[in-house]
C-alpha cells in the first residue's frame, strides 16, 4: 500500500519525536500534514467561517475565545504534524496537546476539506 512507502520516507522526519516515545500510542497516533496549506487562507478559515475563533485566542487578532488553549504560540508548542493531528482529529490528548483546556469541552469534530485543514496547520504553524 502507498501508506507504507509514505510511513517510510517519513521516518527520518519523525525520528526526533519517536525517541522519546514508547509509551504505546494507542489513540494517539499522529498524522501526517500533508503540507500545500495557504496561511492567508487558513487565517481566514481561522478568524471566519471555520468557527475556531469562538474557542481559541490568537494574539494580535480578534480571535478571543475563552474555551480551548491559547493558540497564540502553537507553532512554537507543536509541530505542523500535530497541528494538522488535532484538526482532523479533535479530542484531548497527553503532551505536548496539553496546553490546559477549559474543564469539560472538548474539541468538536468537524467537516473540513484536507485542503482548509491543511490551510489552518500552515498559518497555525507560522505562530511562534
Ligand atoms: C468548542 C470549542 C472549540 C472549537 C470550536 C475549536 N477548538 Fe481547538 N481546541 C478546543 C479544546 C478544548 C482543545 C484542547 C483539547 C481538547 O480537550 O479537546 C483544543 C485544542 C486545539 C489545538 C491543540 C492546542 C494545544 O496546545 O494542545 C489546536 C491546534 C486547535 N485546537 C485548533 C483548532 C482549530 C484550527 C479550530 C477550527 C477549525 C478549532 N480548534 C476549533 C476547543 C475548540
Amino acid at each position: 500500500m502507498v501508506r507504507k512507502l509514505m510511513a517510510g520516507l517519513s521516518v527520518a522526519a519523525v525520528l526526533g519525536l519517536a525517541a522519546c516515545g514508547g509509551s504505546s500510542g494507542g489513540s494517539g497516533s499522529v498524522l501526517k500534514y500533508p503540507g500545500g496549506g495557504s496561511a492567508s487562507a487558513g487565517k481566514t478559515l481561522f478568524l471566519g467561517a471555520g468557527g475556531c475563533s469562538a474557542c481559541h485566542t490568537v494574539a494580535g487578532t480578534s480571535a478571543a475565545g475563552q474555551i480551548g488553549p491559547d493558540l497564540s504560540h502553537v507553532g512554537s508548542a507543536l509541530t505542523p504534524d500535530q497541528i494538522y493531528t488535532q484538526i482532523s482529529d479533535p479530542k484531548p490528548r497527553p503532551a505536548p496537546y496539553a496546553t490546559p483546556p477549559r474543564q469539560g469541552v472538548a474539541m468538536p469534530q468537524n467537516s473540513l476539506t484536507t485542503q482548509q485543514r491543511a490551510d489552518l496547520t500552515a498559518w497555525l504553524s507560522t505562530l511562534k
